[in-house]
């Protein structure tokens, strides 16, 4: 595509959510699997993603962001809603066609080791997309291509002979960026890039990742359980909570004048290096742990763990993510009244959320986290 033309796109939506639901079903039985409920990992999103933008979502490990990447990328199945990319609805795709749009969205994953095939050089690697795209024509170009690829995220061209556990983590990281780039994606999702890498490392490697954003003209979706990763590179950031969006607007304002409780009690949680500004900020400890996402509370999901909850309407009706400002948007009742300083935030008792066989990993994967997060991160 010339720049021209991207540029007469900038800003245009690419990726249209809506009202987007996974649901995994909790299955039970020694010879018939029985349905015995369901892990509301996504449930009911809506996010709105322009050409050209970083779109940082954040929230606590288990909210449902790698699943709701996934399922944006078609990679789990979406229970229902909808997800239209640069015009298309994906949902109905399959074979061929979705092989196709496939290419445009690439994902980049947590853990780069275990995303990469060990047994594959990194030319492997690299080649085996461009192939299954048609992307892989001549000998000379595809060398060619190679060599570009790996200038582009900082490797030296002898890294094609290797093998992923021959570089760091950080180098790594940078073949899985090449991988996605290697067959010229529009939208790269990339789901806590840096959150296994040393510190040291991970403002490498988000450098590179805005530097190939401005020259290649893509647009990304970034996914971390930290609200400081995605603060300088994110345009725009929305915030879930088991697996609803409970806030969305401009990183700058975000970070300004956060309105969701939920958001403030993370924003309180990131250390401040100056010490008089720590003093003078508040801080909000959460109570209690991530509900189930197998039980999530009634009304407001955030209810048995807010400090701004009232009597009425939090236990009982569920918010719906409504614009406050221009371009905010925020799913809570009381947002005007909390914003104003109406309502003041109180002390909570964690609640305790009665469900049956709440130990059991196998009915409430939510209580198993430890093992979940295993299987289930990047
Ligand atoms: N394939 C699956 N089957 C059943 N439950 C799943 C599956 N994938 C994720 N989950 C559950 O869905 C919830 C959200 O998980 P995930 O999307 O990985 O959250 P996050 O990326 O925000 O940490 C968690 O409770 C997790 O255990
Ligand atoms: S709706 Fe109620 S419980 Fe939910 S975030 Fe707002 S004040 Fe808190
Ligand atoms: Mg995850």
């Amino acid at each position: 595509m010339t720049s021209s033309v991207t540029e007469a796109k900038q800003g245009e939506t690419l990726l249209a959510v809506d009202d987007l639901k996974v649901h995994f079903p909790i299955k039970r039985g020694v010879l018939i699997d029985r349905t015995v409920g369901h892990v509301y990992a996504v449930d009911g999103v809506d996010l709105e993603i322009r050409r050209g933008e970083t779109y940082g979502l954040v929230g606590e490990s288990g909210c449902g962001k790698t699943t709701l990447g996934r399922a944006i990328l078609k990679l789990t199945e979406p229970t229902s809603g909808s997800v239209v990319f640069d015009g298309n609805d994906i949902a109905g795709l399959k074979g061929e066609d979705l092989r196709r749009r496939r290419r445009r969205m690439q994902m980049i994953f947590q853990d780069p080791l275990s995303s990469l095939d060990p047994r594959q050089s990194v030319e492997s690697i690299l080649v085996e997309g461009m192939r299954a795209h048609g992307l892989d024509k001549d000998k000379e170009s595809t060398r060619e291509r190679l060599r570009e690829l790996l200038s582009a995220v900082g490797l030296p061209e002898s890294s094609l002979r290797k093998y992923p556990h021959e570089f760091s983590g950080g180098q790594r990281q940078r073949i899985g960026i090449a991988r996605a780039l290697a067959v010229e994606p529009d939208l790269i999702v990339a789901d806590e890039p840096v959150s296994a890498l040393d510190v040291s490392v991970q403002a490498q490697v988000i450098n590179l990742l805005e530097e190939l954003q401005d020259r290649l003209g893509l647009t990304y979706l970034v996914i971390a359980h930290d609200l400081a990763v995605v603060r300088h590179i994110s345009d725009r950031i929305g915030v879930m909570y088991l697996g609803s969006m409970v806030e969305e607007t401009d990183s700058e304002t975000l970070y300004q004048n956060p309105l969701h409780p939920y958001t403030r009690a993370l924003l309180s949680a990131i250390p401040v290096p100056d010490p008089l500004v720590e003093d003078s900020r508040e801080q909000i400890l959460l109570a209690g742990d991530l509900p189930s996402p197998a039980a999530p509370p009634s009304g407001c999901r955030f209810h048995t763990r807010c400090p701004w909850r009232q009597e009425t309407r939090c236990d009982t009706e569920r918010p719906v993510l409504r614009e406050i400002g221009e371009g905010h948007r925020v799913a809570c009742h009381f947002a005007e009244q909390i914003r104003d300083g109406e309502i003041t935030p109180h002390e909570v008792e964690a609640e305790l959320v009665e469900v049956e066989d709440t130990l059991n990993p196998d009915v409430n994967p939510g209580h198993a986290a430890s093992v979940t997060e295993k299987m289930f991160e990047g």
